[in-house]
């Protein structure tokens, strides 16, 4: 059996604006392999969760979906809600961009954990559920893991609030973590801390993990493979080796160029002009307005992904030409 665990083909979102179905992800490609971590890095509004939640099937009703996406061969897109319920929070779960809301404010956290075990194995008592959300929460690094099942999330740090989210999402052992920028609000050395326990899970239960960041020193932490997505499209896509080091494509050697030098934070500051949004998108390649390299073909025609290496695609019809 292949060990693919996500495969999307031309996978494309729309969102309804105003009367017109408006693209946020253009015909993205990608697949993640079991035990593995693929890292999309891209500025804001490229399109990151709109492609996860894409997969999750968790966009609003009137957003139109197009394109292919299986999980362990299994065809995301042809599944009914009730399908994809079982599987949300069981065998694919998913920090949300927007985590502390994954908690509720009115009830304990271990409670909380306790109840998203029991509403996936209905057969597991509710004394076995919370010895499981003990054992969770010493997992992700909680000191003092029954008192501290028993506070509110107001009551915990940043830090420990968002092991806690994690705790609560790796609660079925799923297969496929989903984290939409899952260090973003925390410090650097909590950050670090984080992700050396994704790195540890997956070497122990061999789950993969799908990242989203805007953070380049994050992805070359963690990232076995990354997709540069910008505007809707994905630029590049390879080892993390291969992107961070050899870059192809204009776009991702202007990311890393507007890496701060000094510092371990990684945080992209800025290219010269803003990121389009899904209303003002060229209609060639979408970094065209903001590409020193830009030709007339460029503005006209988006560039899809073409092989630079067996392990590394970029997207740029300068490259297309250097190869013709
Ligand atoms: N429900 C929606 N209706 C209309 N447009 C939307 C909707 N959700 C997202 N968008 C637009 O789609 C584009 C992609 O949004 P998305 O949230 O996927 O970006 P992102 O890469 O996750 O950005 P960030 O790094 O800021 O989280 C943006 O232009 C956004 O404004
Ligand atoms: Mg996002």
């Amino acid at each position: 059996m292949s060990d693919t665990i996500v495969k999307t083909t031309d996978l494309s979102v729309a969102f309804k604006v105003k009367k017109d179905l408006v693209p946020a992800v253009r015909q993205v490609s990608l697949s993640l392999e079991k035990g593995r971590t693929l890292v999309i890095l891209g500025e804001s509004g490229s399109g990151k969760s709109t492609y996860m939640k894409a997969l999750l099937r968790i966009l609003p009703h009137d957003a139109a979906i197009d394109g292919a996406a299986e999980f362990m061969g299994e065809d995301l897109l042809l599944k009914n809600e009730k399908e994809m319920r079982e599987l949300r929070g069981d065998r694919i779960s998913m920090i949300y961009q927007d985590s502390l809301s994954a908690l509720d404010p009115m009830y304990k956290v271990g409670d909380q954990v306790i109840e998203t075990i029991r509403a996936h194995r209905k057969s597991v008592s509710r004394a076995e559920a919370r010895e499981q959300a003990e054992q969770l929460f010493v997992k992700v690094g909680i000191p003092s893991p029954r008192e501290r099942m028993r506070t509110y999330p107001h009551e915990l740090s940043g830090g420990m609030r968002q092991r806690a989210v994690i705790a609560m999402s790796l609660c079925c052992s799923p297969y496929l973590l989903l984290a939409d920028e899952p260090t973003t609000a925390l410090d650097v050395t909590i950050q670090k801390q984080i992700l050396n326990l994704f790195l540890e899970l997956q070497e122990k239960d061999g789950m993969s993990i799908m990242m989203v960041t805007h953070d380049i020193g994050v992805a070359a932490q963690v990232a076995d493979e990354i997709a540069i997505m910008y505007g809707g499209i994905i630029m590049e896509y390879g080892s993390t080796r291969e992107v961070l080091e050899e870059p192809a494509n204009p776009y991702t050697r202007a990311l890393i160029a507007a890496l701060p030098k000094s510092g371990d934070r990684g945080r992209l500051v800025a290219i010269d002009g803003q990121p389009p949004t899904i209303v003002s998108m060229p209609s060639g390649c979408p970094f065209s307005d903001r590409c020193a390299y830009a030709t007339q073909i460029c503005k006209s025609s988006i560039p899809h992904l073409t092989p630079v290496t067996q392990t590394h695609q970029t997207a740029c019809h300068l490259y297309e030409r250097k190869e013709e």
